[in-house]
């Protein structure tokens, strides 16, 4: 099979690394890629949202399946342009359509799928300019802090956590006036949930799922959950505190619900659908839905995951993933991101990266790399992401470390705390 990976994250380097093990693949494409990917597979320079250019490169290449690693060309429609074009209709897309990747790209969206299916969430109310009064009220009858979120997709940027009430209703007039562009001219106003935060991954072929394990994401800069939030920090699967009643729990009232949910309401889903949860007091709660898989996620579970990735595509495209057995290892994973110094603010790129090939017992996942003159680059705020296997998740953290401090780059920082609170 020849597979064309989008994406150029850490999330696609994991991907395109289980992929390019599978036996069934025939060339592995990645557009744009990185300087992982770069040795899994061959680069193309076409961006993720290039629809016109991805869809020629399809033909003329023989494409058999398109697999779809960020949110944004889904969310733009990508599989509804491949199945709106005669010569690309027959390639199969992983990756849901424009209606179902609404559960990503409109908090309103999958805020009232949540109500309509019964699925336990936060309360919640959406605002427009036209009655911004009423954002007022429900702000004043809530309990800080108060969340505000940007309907719309906003680089993982149009959440605000806020603990006055005066400060909350200023914010929520900004947004509204278009802090985050077009992304918030509808705020989603939420109750806060106190908890630990999890994320859990499914495949689904529409029909039926697979669960792919979970993972607890690392998410601020500090150390200690301080400071800004980032993409991710570190990761650590599977979750210590998600023992089998808290899974079924999980399963029972948000999985299979979330996929009746889709059946019912005819959105024609497949591919992954990531839930960003929150335990509260031993009770699973859905924070956000995002219809790909979570980076640094992905540099957790790939590394665990025993069975063929492409198998498993394949059977979603079939309609066929009630037959597959899908296994994990259950070894621990861990990952440590090495960050450019000033992420998440302003921050260089173009350090030259030494010591990679120091690197024997971890997998050293590329995020923002790039190939120049034989020289591996920093070219991104999140640059490697340090995967490693252990007996449990201290043993792996503690091998990521290792070899985190193998590799130098200017700059270099990495949280020194992943898995603290476990
Ligand atoms: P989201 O983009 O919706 O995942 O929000 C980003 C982060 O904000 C989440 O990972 C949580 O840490 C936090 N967050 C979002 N919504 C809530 C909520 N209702 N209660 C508590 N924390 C939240
Ligand atoms: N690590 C969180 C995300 O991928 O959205």
């Amino acid at each position: 099979m020849n597979i064309l990976l989008l994406g150029s994250g850490g999330r696609e380097h994991a991907l395109a690394w289980k992929i390019s093990q599978s036996q069934k693949l025939g060339r592995l494409f990645i557009a744009p890629g990185n300087a992982g990917t770069a040795q899994l597979g061959k680069n193309i320079n076409i961006g993720v949202n290039d629809f016109e250019n991805i869809g020629r490169f399809a033909i003329e290449n023989n494409l058999d399946m398109l697999i779809v690693g960020p949110e944004d060309p889904l969310v733009k429609g990508i599989r509804d342009f491949f199945q709106s074009e005669p010569a690309l209709k027959n390639i199969p897309v992983i990756g849901p359509g424009l209606k179902g990747a609404q559960l990503e790209g409109s908090k309103e969206f999958a805020k009232d799928f949540m109500l309509r299916n019964n699925i336990p969430t936060s309360k919640h109310f959406s605002v427009t300019k036209e009655i911004l009064h009423e954002g007022f009220s429900f702000l004043e009858k809530m309990n800080p802090p108060y969340v505000l979120k940007a309907d719309g997709l906003a680089a993982g940027k149009g959440v605000m956590i806020i603990d006055s009430l005066e400060e909350a209703e200023k914010e929520l007039e900004l947004m509204l006036e278009g802090k985050f562009g077009q992304a918030s001219k509808k705020v989603v106003i939420e109750e806060f949930l106190q908890g630990i935060e999890l994320s859990v991954f499914v495949i689904t072929d529409g029909i039926s799922y697979k669960v792919l394990s979970e993972a607890k994401d690392y998410k601020r800069i500090g150390e200690g959950d301080t400071g800004l939030n980032t993409g991710g920090m570190g990761c650590v699967s599977p979750v210590p505190f998600a023992n089998n009643n808290f899974l079924k729990k999980i399963e029972e009232r948000i999985i299979n619900p979330t996929i009746e949910g889709l059946k019912k309401e005819n959105l024609d889903y497949n591919g992954f659908l990531f839930f960003g949860l929150m335990n509260c007091n031993d009770d699973p709660f859905v924070i956000e839905y995002n219809v790909r898989m979570g980076d640094p996620e992905a540099e957790v579970i790939m590394p665990r995951l025993k069975t063929d990735l492409v198998e498993i595509f394949e059977s979603v495209t079939n309609k066929e993933l009630n037959k597959l057995t899908v296994e994990f290892d259950n070894q621990s994973c861990a990952t440590v991101m090495l960050v450019s110094g000033g992420y998440p603010e302003a921050y260089e790129k173009g350090k030259i990266i030494t010591g990679l090939e120091k690197v024997k017992d971890s997998i050293p996942f590329h995020a923002g790399t790039i190939l120049k003159d034989g020289d591996v680059l920093t070219n991104g705020g999140r640059v490697l992401s340090i995967s490693s296997l252990g007996r449990n998740f201290k043993e792996a953290i503690k091998i990521s470390y290792k070899n985190a401090a193998l590799i130098e780059f200017e700059k270099k920082h990495y949280r020194k705390d992943i898995g603290f609170d476990l």
